[in-house]
Formats: structure tokens, C-alpha cells, sequence
């Protein structure tokens, strides 16, 4: 039997290679990555997983087994961008302000699984030479470490139940939710790039 994780997996494969691809995964894997697109890709991230977090605030009983405060990245982008001297840009908060709870499983299986490609990002982060000086406190990336796994089954087990019968919907929205990132990458280039204050 196909479960809705196995076609949230077939159905938005091409959105994730397209992300990816955008995410610079050339550069991630060839190990020079810049410390402007290290930036870049923490903004982008913490502009989507801080309105993610919020929306999902929204709907506390349907989030219940979720356990939102045990999944939150938004305090963990805060971190890091504050060690570069970044804040989380306020650009869209409320990009999922109007999406149901069943749609925010969409976006939540994006946020969720890029846990899972974060750890290989994490290696290739490593390879960069001229990010060294940046990752010895980087904690985003480092996610959810030997718990991913874990969490990754909780997760499905969640989405299961939740989406039971709303398979449709919920993998309509996880491929509009891979957009909304690559929309936000877009959004936040500038951000990425702007002189940082003299010390
Ligand atoms: C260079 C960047 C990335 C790389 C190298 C990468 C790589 C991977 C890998 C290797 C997996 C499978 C891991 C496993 O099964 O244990 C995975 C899963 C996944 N990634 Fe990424 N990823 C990247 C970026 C992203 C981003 C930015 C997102 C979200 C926008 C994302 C969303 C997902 C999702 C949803 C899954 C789960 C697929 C499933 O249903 O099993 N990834 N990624």
C-alpha cells in the first residue's frame, strides 16, 4: 500500500532537486561554499521555519502530537544569525498565515525532511574551507543529530494520522511549500549581501 509519505516522497522529488539545486549544492559539494550563501541559506531558512512555527502556533490542538516546542529551528536560526551579526528578516511572517492545518502538513513534511538532507549539508559544510571560522557555534545545521532519525518516524506517524483521507491536499501543499522556499531564497538574497556593521 502507498502511504502518504511514500507519495509526499514521489510526487515532490522534482521539487526537491530543484530546491536543492538552488540551495547551492554545487558549491556545498565541491566545498566552496562562500560565507555570503552560508548566510543566505540561514536567512532563507529562518524565514520559512519562523512562519511555519507561527502558523502552526495557530492550531495548538491539531498540532498537539506534533509537539511543536520540541521541533522548533527558529530559536536555533536566531543563534547563528545573531553570531554573524543577522536578524531573521520579517519579510513574509504570515506566508502560511492562511493555510489550513491539513496544508501546513505539507509545509511541515518540507521542514521536517530537510532535517534529514541538513545532515548530509552539515558534512558539506565542513568541506568548505572559508566557512571554518563560522561553524565552530553553528547549531542549525547540526539539527536534530542522533535524534533525527527518530523524530523522522514520529513525524510520520503524525502525518499519517493527521492526513488521513487528505492525501491530495497535504502533497498539493508540500509542492507549493518547496516553492515558498525558493521564493524566500529569492527574497532574502539582498539581506545576504548588505555590509555588515563595523565592530
Ligand atoms: C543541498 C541541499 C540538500 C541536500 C544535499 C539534501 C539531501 C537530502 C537527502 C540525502 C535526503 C534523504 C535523507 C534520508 O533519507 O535519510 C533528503 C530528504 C529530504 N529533503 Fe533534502 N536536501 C537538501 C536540501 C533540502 C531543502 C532545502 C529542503 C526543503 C526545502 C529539503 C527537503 C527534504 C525533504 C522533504 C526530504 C524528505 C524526503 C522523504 O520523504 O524521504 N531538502 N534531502
Amino acid at each position: 500500500m502507498t502511504t502518504l509519505l511514500d507519495r509526499l516522497r514521489a510526487e515532490t522529488r522534482l521539487s526537491h532537486e530543484k530546491t536543492e539545486h538552488l540551495l547551492y549544492s554545487d558549491d556545498l559539494r565541491a566545498g566552496t561554499l562562500s560565507p555570503d550563501a552560508y548566510r543566505h541559506l540561514l536567512l532563507t531558512h529562518a524565514a520559512y521555519h519562523e512562519a511555519l512555527e507561527q502558523a502552526i502556533d495557530q492550531h495548538p490542538d491539531f498540532f498537539d502530537a506534533y509537539k511543536p516546542d520540541t521541533r522548533r529551528k527558529t530559536p536555533w536560526l536566531q543563534a547563528d544569525l545573531a553570531q554573524l551579526q543577522l536578524v531573521i528578516p520579517s519579510l513574509h511572517p504570515s506566508v502560511f498565515a492562511d493555510w489550513s492545518p491539513v496544508q501546513l502538513l505539507g509545509a511541515a513534511y518540507v521542514g521536517e525532511g530537510s532535517m534529514l538532507g541538513g545532515k548530509t549539508v552539515w558534512l558539506y559544510l565542513q568541506q568548505s574551507p572559508a566557512l571554518e571560522p563560522l561553524l565552530h557555534k553553528a547549531r542549525f545545521y547540526r539539527g536534530y543529530g542522533p535524534e533525527t532519525g527518530v523524530k523522522w518516524k514520529e513525524f510520520g506517524a503524525f502525518i499519517s494520522q493527521k492526513g488521513a483521507g487528505q492525501a491530495d491536499l497535504v502533497v498539493e501543499a508540500a509542492g507549493r511549500a518547496f516553492q515558498v522556499y525558493q521564493e524566500l531564497f529569492g527574497q532574502t538574497q539582498a539581506d545576504s549581501r548588505r555590509e555588515l556593521p563595523q565592530a
